[in-house]
């Protein structure tokens, strides 16, 4: 396709800037370097102007609103146990106050300066609250219970301009193959459509999410059509996934406006994407999350874009899906070799994104495929991926693959899921057989430090069409507000799955009553999250993980006792990430001797942990026991903690099945000084020297035990109070020891990257670094020295 003119698009849909959505820039307080207050706009200058009477004036509504509104929602418990609601006065008055609250709060800013693009809170909403002190003392008893800072929370109402409405097709014995008769069927059927518009009126969330996704489309429709370009090993899945996020966007436009220039641009796409390459290998079956990922693009456009193509058209898509997806998925669900990803044990991305992909395409289609091929997969698909892809989830939640994985695997599960719910009335088990799996949005929650996600292991391919809007899913079908709330405010949420899958009549604050620290006690990660706050952008946070360095579906490095630590909106011990995915050996195996364990971001000597020998950890390591344990900490409804002074975290693991070189290596980390200091002990017995290392981004400036550290304008101290005997303290580059065996190929450079290295004899050693963010306003007198005292001893009062 050469060069059609996308201009009128543009013209019509241009000048989204200006849109109020809220008050809330003006309250969030530009505390990190460059704030993008979305929207900005004129609530910056106003919140400034009329100032703290209007901030009151709105929270003493909403503490009002609060009180009709946790009346209201008794009510309705105890009228019905229906998740309608009764639509009580009462019902409607909640709904409307959570509505106006949120509105007039709008959306949190984002900072601009993080990978992630953290939401920044406001700050001032505890003085305020320090005004209600003068208020009656039942207004302050609700105060923590307003709609806008409250327990997160669904407040169920049957008023339509607040609540999607029941969908109306509910079959009494769904079958995958039995699809509802209108269309839309995928994701947003026809009832939430004529429902969408006045939802978008009264929710400031979808006001802006549709915005963005008209201006993402428009972006879109300027450009050329994806072209085919193959990435090594990784195939053409970056290609799939831009399609997909494309045909999403603009059959979502061409669904909003009825503008039919929407649905040529879509087929314009589609008709490109169906003649890829040549045809033995258009969508590259052979590596199989291609083809998916383009069979869910085709049954996504040609579901929501049904009216709009014409016969031909239509028989394009069905075609293109058939010969190049479908019928090579069915090849692959008899026992072809493209379907290694259906074999038992694959409970990672892959199969939730084959499985998935197959699944929205055969579903798009059914009915109108005469071939049976899309009734024969949708006859296969379910079980597969209740038996993996629904197991992705280990029984703390962690994803087995990494953090980072999570985004793809939890989409592809939820695109499934959401598929088969809203085209045959059941998700048939994918939401609930796993009965671990409702935790895993905990997992993401705790993942996501104040900087960036603790993002240990392979960080997967561009995400592209692949989000965290699982979360608003399992918010809605699992009962958890807060996986909503935490997601509405996070940049990647503007996208059409967020319109249908987000449920408005959420309200509260995720961070209400959420406990600061977690541990994840399964064995195939053994990981705790700690931190200062949840809505701090500078808090302090420190994860840290042990568990299994096999198992992890060969994304995982040989990472065991590896940390990161943020404070001061600073990452200060940070990951390499991937290395090159087309680099050979890279996912051949994670035995001992694997190629994988050559590069440099795998290996240990890559990781924030402990080298013993100059060696790599046993890759097929034996779990040592972890010890955790927290004050328990939870953050109110405010924004603001006040850490109190015992407050506290400690993990403390035996890796001394991860080494070779040692009879005992354990490794403590724990929090001090009301969680402004880390303390990282560790103790070991090896036969070989010991190397601590740790990966930075900061210029290290060593003195004698001291390193500074200084980044982005802020400066941390590490101190080793009571050195070892023979303990050296350097920094160094991040590359392989020489003596180490070479990589089938060249390690990725590691720019800017320096590891500090502090070296100590073999022999039965003790290595306490204790890092001390050099906090604004923190007087020296106010940092601690902790006394040593032996892991073994640790307790949550051990350092006070
Ligand atoms: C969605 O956004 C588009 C582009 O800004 C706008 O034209 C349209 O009116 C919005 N839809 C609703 C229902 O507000
Ligand atoms: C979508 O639009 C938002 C807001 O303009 C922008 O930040 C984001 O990068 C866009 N996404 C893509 C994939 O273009
Ligand atoms: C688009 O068409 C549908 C179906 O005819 C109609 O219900 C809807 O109001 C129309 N939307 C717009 C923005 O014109
Ligand atoms: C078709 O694609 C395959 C795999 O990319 C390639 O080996 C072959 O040469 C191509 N054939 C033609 C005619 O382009
Ligand atoms: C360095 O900064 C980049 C970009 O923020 C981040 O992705 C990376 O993890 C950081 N590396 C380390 C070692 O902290």
């Amino acid at each position: 396709m050469a060069s059609t003119n996308y201009s009128a698009i543009n013209n019509e849909h241009g000048g989204y800037s200006d849109q109020p959505y809220g008050s809330n820039s003006g309250l969030a307080q530009a505390s990190q370097g460059n704030i993008e207050p979305y929207p900005r706009k004129k609530g910056l200058s106003k919140w400034v102007k009329i100032g703290v009477p209007v901030a009151i004036a709105v929270i003493i509504a909403a503490v009002v609103g609060g009180v009709l509104g946790s009346r209201a929602s008794k009510n309705d418990d105890d009228a019905s146990s229906s998740s309608n609601g009764a639509g009580t006065e009462d019902g409607e008055a909640a709904a409307s106050s959570a509505a106006s609250v949120k509105n007039n709060i709008g959306i949190y800013a984002t900072a601009t300066n993080s990978e992630y693009m953290i939401p920044v809170y406001p700050a001032t909403v505890s003085n305020i609250a320090l005004l209600f002190s003068s208020l009656p003392s039942a207004v302050i008893a609700v105060r923590t219970n307003t709609a806008a800072f409250s327990e997160p929370t669904f407040n169920p109402s049957d008023s339509a301009e607040f609540a999607w409405p029941q969908d109306p097709f509910r079959p009494s014995s769904p079958s995958t193959t039995n699809v509802r008769t209108d269309r839309p069927r995928l994701f947003a059927p026809a009832y939430k459509w004529a429902a969408l518009p006045n939802l978008i009126e009264n929710d400031v969330y979808l006001r802006s999410w549709n915005d963005t996704i008209f201006r993402n489309a428009t972006a879109y429709a300027a450009l050329e059509p994806v072209a085919r370009v193959v990435d090594g090993s990784s195939g053409i899945l970056d290609v799939a996934r831009e399609v997909k996020m494309r045909l999403k966007a603009f059959s979502y436009a061409y669904r909003m406006s009825n503008d039919s220039r929407w649905s040529q641009r879509a087929f314009a796409e589609l008709e490109n994407a169906a003649t890829f390459g040549n045809a033995t290998d258009r969508w590259n079956p052979s590596h199989f999350l291609d083809a998916a990922e383009l069979t869910a693009a085709f049954g996504i456009a040609y579901d929501w874009l049904h009216d709009a193509l014409t016969q031909d058209q239509r028989n394009t898509v069905i075609n293109a899906m058939l010969e190049n997806g479908l019928r090579p998925g069915l090849d692959a669900i008899n026992g072809g070799v493209n379907g290694w990803w259906r074999n038992a044990g694959t409970t990672g991305n892959w199969n939730c994104v084959c499985n998935g992909g197959l699944t929205v395409g055969a579903l798009a289609i059914v009915g109108d495929d005469t071939s049976g091929v899309a009734q024969q997969i949708l006859n296969n698909v379910v079980d597969n991926a209740n038996e993996n892809c629904a197991n992705g989830p280990s029984s703390d939640g962690t994803w087995l693959e990494t953090a980072n994985y999570w985004y793809f695997g939890t989409t592809g599960h939820a695109e499934m899921a959401s598929a088969l719910l809203t085209a045959t009335g059941s998700h048939y088990g994918l939401l609930d057989s796993n009965p671990n799996f409702v935790k895993t949005g905990l997992y993401h929650m705790h993942a996501y430090g104040p900087t960036t996600v603790f993002d240990y292991g392979d960080h997967g391919p561009n995400k592209f069409s692949s989000t965290a809007n699982s979360m608003f899913l399992y918010a809605t079908e699992m009962d958890q507000p807060a996986y909503a709330l935490f997601q509405r405010d996070r940049a990647d949420a503007a996208e059409p799955w967020s319109m249908f899958w987000y449920d408005p009549t959420v309200s509260g604050a995720y961070w209400n009553d959420m406990p600061l620290d977690h541990y994840f006690d399964a064995n195939t990660d053994q990981w705790a999250a700690m931190r200062s706050s949840w809505t701090d952008a500078d808090a302090l946070y420190v994860a840290i993980k042990a568990g299994s360095n096999q198992g992890h579906q060969t994304h995982n490095d040989l990472d065991i006792g590896d940390f990161v630590l943020d404070a001061m909106g600073t990452r200060w011990a940070g990951e390499l990430g991937s290395a090159d995915y087309n680099s050979p050996g890279y996912f051949t195996g994670s035995d001992q001797d694997a190629d994988r364990w050559k590069y440099y971001r795998k290996m240990t000597e890559g990781q924030n942990t402990l080298v013993v020998g100059r060696a790599n950890q046993i890759a097929e390591n034996t779990v040592g026991e972890v010890k955790y344990e927290s004050s328990g900490t939870k953050q109110g409804g405010s924004t603001v903690l006040d850490v109190p002074s015992d407050s506290t975290a400690y993990w403390v693991a035996d890796m001394t099945g991860s080494y070779n070189q040692a009879s005992s290596v354990r490794r403590g980390v724990r929090l001090l000084n009301a969680r402004r200091q880390v303390l990282l002990r560790d103790e070991f017995s090896t036969t070989a020297d010991v190397e601590w290392r740790m990966h930075t981004n900061a210029t290290i400036d060593i003195s004698s035990t001291t390193a500074t550290l200084t980044l982005d304008g802020k400066t941390m101290l590490i101190t080793v109070p009571n050195p070892p005997v023979g303990m050296t303290m350097n920094r160094a580059e991040p590359v392989r020891y020489e003596s180490d065996p070479a990589p089938p190929e060249a390690d990725p450079l590691n720019p800017g990257v320096s590891v500090l290295v502090i070296g100590v004899p073999q022999g039965q050693a003790t290595l306490e670094v204790l890092f001390s963010p050099q906090w604004e306003g923190m007087a020296e007198g106010n940092f601690v020295t902790p006394n040593e005292v032996a892991l073994d001893q640790w307790s949550l009062t051990s350092h006070n």
